[in-house]
Parts: C-alpha cells; sequence; structure tokens
C-alpha cells in the first residue's frame, strides 16, 4: 500500500476527501502523516482520524530551514508521494529532487489557465464558460508540471467567486482521488511533459 504525505496551509476539504475515499476503497493507499507551513484548521481533521501531524513554522524558520524540516519528516514516515492539498507555498528545486516525481498537486482550473492565486476569480473575470481541476507532477514553476488528470466544470452567467469555487472544489474530491488512485496502483507513466495514463 502506498504512503501518502500530504500538506496542507487551510482547511483541508481535499485531505478529507482523501480519507473518505480511502475509507471507502476507492483509493489504495495510507496517508501517513499530515504536514503544513501554519497552525492550519486541517490538522485538526488529521487529528480525529488519528494521522500524525505537525507544522513547521515557515514564517519563523524561512524557506531553507523550513524545507529541510520538511523533508525530513517526510523521509521518516518513508512516504512515496507528496500530496499537495492546499499547500500555498513554491517548494525548491531541492526538495523537488529528494522526491523525483513523487510531489503531487490539485489546482483549482484546468491549466495552464488561470495558474497562481485566485484561480476561480481569473476565470470569471476572462469570461471563460467552462473551468475546472487539474492534478499535476510539480516541477520548479507555479502551477506547470505535466497534467495527470482535469475534471471541466461549467461557468453559470450568474456564478460569483462563492458560487464557482464551491462547485469547483465538489469535482476536486471527485479527481484528487481518482488520480492518486492512478498512480497509487501504477497506471501512470510520463515522458517528458506528456503523462500517459492507463485507465482500464
Ligand atoms: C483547493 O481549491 C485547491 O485546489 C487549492 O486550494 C484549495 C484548498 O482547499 N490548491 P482545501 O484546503 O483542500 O479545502
Amino acid at each position: 500500500m502506498i504512503r501518502l504525505g500530504v500538506l496542507i496551509s487551510g482547511r483541508g476539504s481535499n485531505l478529507g476527501a482523501i480519507l473518505k475515499a480511502i475509507g471507502n476503497d476507492r483509493l489504495k493507499a495510507r496517508v501517513v502523516t499530515v504536514a503544513s507551513d501554519r497552525p492550519a484548521a486541517g490538522l485538526t481533521t488529521a487529528k480525529q482520524d488519528g494521522i500524525p501531524s505537525t507544522w513547521f513554522n515557515r514564517k519563523q524558520l524561512g524557506q531553507e530551514e523550513f524545507e529541510e524540516l520538511l523533508v525530513a519528516h517526510l523521509q521518516d514516515f518513508e512516504v512515496d508521494f507528496v500530496v499537495l492539498a492546499g499547500f500555498m507555498r513554491l517548494l525548491s528545486s531541492k526538495f523537488l529532487a529528494e522526491f523525483p516525481d513523487r510531489v503531487v498537486n490539485i489546482h483549482p482550473s484546468l491549466l495552464p489557465a488561470f495558474p497562481g492565486v485566485d484561480a476561480q476569480k481569473q476565470a470569471l473575470e476572462y469570461g471563460v464558460k467552462v473551468s475546472g481541476c487539474t492534478v499535476h507532477f510539480v516541477d520548479e514553476g507555479m502551477d506547470t508540471g505535466p497534467i495527470i488528470a482535469q475534471a471541466a466544470v461549467p461557468v453559470h452567467p450568474d456564478d460569483d467567486e462563492e458560487s464557482l469555487k464551491t462547485r469547483i472544489l465538489k469535482a476536486e474530491h471527485l479527481l484528487y482521488p481518482h488520480a492518486l488512485n492512478l498512480l497509487a496502483t501504477g497506471k501512470v507513466s510520463r515522458l517528458g511533459r506528456i503523462v500517459h495514463v492507463e485507465e482500464r
């Protein structure tokens, strides 16, 4: 069973969806630790499920020391994949080199459209009629890594940021466990930027 280390910065609803999918056997994996860069609300979700969780004070430590502690922590727990679920920090190439092809993220838009913060607001302001979410491998850029899976979500004429966020989040909660299960069951391979998924 593959071992996931989940990194969060906020409420952790994607973490909750991952744990639920594991509980329902839709995701064949284990969350072995949850870590954060701040005292995130989602750490409580982890604790309630009896998962070792911790946070390292990124503000006080600075990027380099923070990442060193995080790498050591994730290695202590022998994680196979590092799963970013609302983790709001860019990771350095030094960090990524410790987990090659093993760091994944979910982003609330159909990348490469609308990377970075406020993706749903960007989508509304641009006037797209379809947006969605993307699970991708993480590289040094901002939401630029090879794409593993995407789900499209309609944008309605009367949407505001909140309603669009809610609709996309619902899709995220299905897509992330699905994509992680593809990784967990060895159905994902990568050649350059192109990710091949064996869906059977
Ligand atoms: C999600 O919209 C995710 O796509 C983005 O940050 C948000 C995190 O939400 N990267 P949650 O903490 O999982 O509820």
